[in-house]
């Protein structure tokens, strides 16, 4: 879709938004949340979109809204429309950019497999109060989630180990980005003996992928966003059944928003120092699997109890956050990763659960979540959950003592939490919000959702 920035609103197809106080002059229409109504006017058509009480109004309603007004512009084919931001009529902090990124996510589709290609609207004219400047940074930053969302629906036979870091590797033309790859033949020689058993018995080897990005030389400060990358997650010997496999192209939805998120620094030229790290691996089963019950020696020498080899992310990431550790040595470190199934009992696919060792990280990340939409909710990392991870014949396990399901999101958690060192240190479970199986909702499309490139950029560049 290409955008413009216009004084006045010349499209024949608008988007406008009321709120329920507004909507009193408007017959049959009467402003509530979700409410979408097309009006037409002789030669125009007016897409009405509503916003609830005005008191109730913030960004996350005209962002849904705004997606709902796209996709009504889609269904009637029309090619250009005209989005009318509301900032005029109401005074909602960052509401010209939630009208935009609501139109701009709204209306992603995922076509690559389809032999009819679903209607797109081609040109977007924005009326109102935004700079060309702002309006630019905010198409990069969907661009950034679209991508991933791209990923993270792909094939799991075409997004292998070697794609990702091939992704990686093309974001290398900036002169501010290095890419590091580690193939299997180093992960053994290095001693990531966990992110290599995962990977073992797949036909695409693992990878171990090290994205830098430099864009404040000033600056000491740097900050590791790393992701688990499971291009398919089979459960290995503890083989996942029917009704758990289908979808598990999309466990490598943290490593999609790492790499989303590092395009969009890049293209900003963005002031700031970012490493990406992406632990890249497919879950297979076969003859060269590795073995429930198995004791191995990780990166960071602590040894592991293999008890389930569907608990891969885990193993995956501990060597991958251990080496970013010891090699990159950030100041603090965010890693995304649909880790446990458990997050969905806990919070749906809404919110995403964040794991930290650190308040302030914690309480700035929590505060992005909520400007940018993509919502955190913390959990507690007790002693307890973490005494329940220790090995009888091993340093760790990879399952609690715990009955079956019992707090597995965070004892998930807990086991990072022995690879990372002293640094500030959060983990933030996507299990949930990286994958919508129900209808579109919102800005929220069906399937991948690209959740953590908005959460992140947010996040990095305040
Ligand atoms: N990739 C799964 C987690 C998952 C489940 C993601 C559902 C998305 C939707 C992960 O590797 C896994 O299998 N986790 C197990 C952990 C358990 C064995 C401790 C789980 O959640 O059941
Ligand atoms: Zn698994
Ligand atoms: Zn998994």
């Amino acid at each position: 879709m290409k955008l413009k920035l216009s004084r006045s609103t010349t499209s024949a197809t608008q988007i406008h938004f009321f709120t329920k106080e507004d909507a009193k002059t408007i017959t049959d229409f009467s402003g509530e949340s979700g409410e979408t109504e097309v009006r037409y006017d002789r030669k125009n058509t007016m897409i009405y979109c509503g916003l609830g009480e005005k008191a109730l109004c913030n960004a996350q309603v005209i962002r849904s809204a705004s997606a709902r007004g796209i996709r009504k512009a889609i269904e009637l084919k029309r090619d250009g429309v005209s989005l009318v931001l509301p900032s005029q009529k109401l005074r909602v902090e960052g509401s010209e950019k939630a009208a935009v990124e609501g139109m701009l996510l709204g209306s992603y589709s995922f076509s690559k497999y389809k032999s009819e290609k679903p209607h797109t609207v081609k040109t977007a004219e924005i009326t109102g109060d935004l700079s060309s400047t702002e309006l630019k940074k905010i198409e990069t930053i969907c661009r950034g989630v679209n991508y991933a969302r791209d990923l993270v629906n792909s094939n799991a036979s075409e997004i292998t180990p070697e794609k990702l870091a091939q992704e990686a590797s093309a974001l290398s033309l900036s002169k501010r980005i290095k890419v590091t790859v580690l193939n299997e033949k180093k992960l053994k020689q290095q001693g990531l003996n966990l992110l290599y058993a995962v990977g073992q018995a797949s036909p695409y080897p693992p990878r171990l992928i090290i994205i830098k990005y430099s864009g404040d030389p000033k600056s000491k400060q740097r900050t590791a966003i790393a992701g688990k990358g499971i291009t398919f997650d089979s459960g290995g010997q503890n083989l996942k059944p029917t009704g758990h496999i289908e979808t598990m192209r999309m466990d490598m939805a943290g490593a999609a928003a790492v790499l989303g998120t590092m395009k969009v620094l890049s293209e900003l030229k963005a002031a700031v120092n970012v490493t990406g790290v992406i632990g890249a691996a497919h879950n297979a089963i076969g003859e060269n699997s590795y073995f429930p019950g198995d004791i191995y020696k990780s990166y960071s020498g602590k040894t592991v109890e293999i008890n389930s080899s569907d608990a891969e992310g885990r193993l995956v990431l501990a060597d991958t956050v251990a080496y970013c550790h010891k090699n990159c040595k950030p100041d603090r470190l965010i890693d995304l990763a649909t880790l446990t199934g458990g997050i969905l009992f806990a919070l749906g696919d809404l919110v995403a659960g964040i794991f930290s060792n650190d308040d302030k990280l914690a309480d700035e990340l929590f505060k992005s979540g909520e400007k940018s939409g993509e919502r955190l909710w913390r959990f507690p990392l007790y002693k307890e959950y973490c005494d329940a991870m220790r090995g009888d014949l091993s340093d760790l396990r990879n399952l609690s003592k715990f009955k079956k399901g019992y707090a597995s999101s965070i004892t998930g958690a807990a086991f990072i939490k022995e690879f990372i060192g002293d640094i500030p240190w959060a983990h933030i479970d996507i299990a949930g919000t990286a994958f919508n199986e129900g209808q579109a909702r919102g800005e929220i499309p069906q399937y991948g959702t690209g959740f953590g490139v908005r959460l992140l950029t947010e996040y990095l560049l305040k």
